[in-house]
């Protein structure tokens, strides 16, 4: 049986604006740790595809997390790397490349590159979406998309670029966002997540201490923390607190 996690103190004036629909839904979800698939849930399909997001909402997970980069003819798909050597059965660069040439590629037990809008179809209504946005200029588009599609549940805009996440704050003034640090923290851990009014922040495994945890919820924002697949280190997440723990294997949340 999972340990509840305590949940972090707020303010009377946070709690108050928190009151839209989308964080009250986080809000209920925050009891206990929030379970969310990796790249859907590539521990058991091939990542980034509708496959792998169809796993993610199998498994009841609270969120899946998707990597979203750009064609060259201007659309946004699921894929992780700059090229798409290593997901598929071709080679190229994906900025490179039509929508329709990468629509006819084998991402993996005969699945295609989803686009963004595909990916929040399957997951509407049963899953909270984290896109990860890979490259410089995809956030606005983004956003609209997001809104074209009317998608209802919780979304998380995460970059490790803060240039990006700027966009999408200035074509949202509401958007969740979640600041990624790699294995390695910048010198001021808290600087960008100000900054840009982040509500989340993305920690590596190997850098959650108790500390952090407490400055970052001191702050009202959650942290997550990725990419946590052995059950000794999702259980050591739990003991330290984090809000929301990012795994190939959301099954073992
Ligand atoms: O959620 C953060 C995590 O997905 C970042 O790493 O390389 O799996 O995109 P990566
Ligand atoms: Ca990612």
């Amino acid at each position: 049986m999972a340990a509840e996690k305590k949940a972090p103190s707020r303010s009377p004036d946070s709690a108050r604006a928190g009151r839209d629909s989308v964080t009250q839904s986080l809000e209920v979800a925050i009891a206990t740790v929030l379970r969310v698939g990796h790249r859907g849930a590539c521990g058991h399909a091939p990542e980034n595809t509708l496959a792998s997001i169809w796993k993610a909402r199998a498994f009841h997970a609270d969120f899946v997390e998707v990597d979203v980069r750009e064609t060259g003819d201007g659309h946004l798909i699921l894929l992780h790397d700059e090229t798409v050597d290593r997901t598929t059965n071709k080679t190229g660069q994906v900025a490179e490349m039509s929508l329709d040439q990468v629509q006819r590629l084998n991402a993996g037990n005969w699945q295609r590159v989803p686009t963004l809008e595909e990916a929040l179809e399957i997951a509407d209504g049963a899953l909270g979406v984290i896109l990860e946005l890979k490259v410089e200029g995809i956030g606005t588009e983004a956003c609209l998309i997001v809104k074209r599609t009317g998608f209802s549940g919780p979304l998380i805009y995460a970059s490790f670029l803060t240039e990006e996440l700027q966009r999408v704050r200035q074509a949202d003034p509401a958007a969740h966002l979640m600041v990624l640090f790699g294995e390695r923290l910048p010198v001021d851990p808290v600087a960008d997540a100000v900054a840009l009014n982040a509500t989340h922040v993305g920690l590596h495994v190997g850098t959650v201490t108790p500390a952090l945890i407490q400055t970052y919820h001191n702050m009202d924002k959650r942290v997550f923390t990725y990419t946590v697949n052995e059950p000794h280190d999702i259980q050591r997440m739990r003991d330290l607190g984090v809000d929301g723990i990012i795994s190939d294997y959301p099954d073992r949340i």
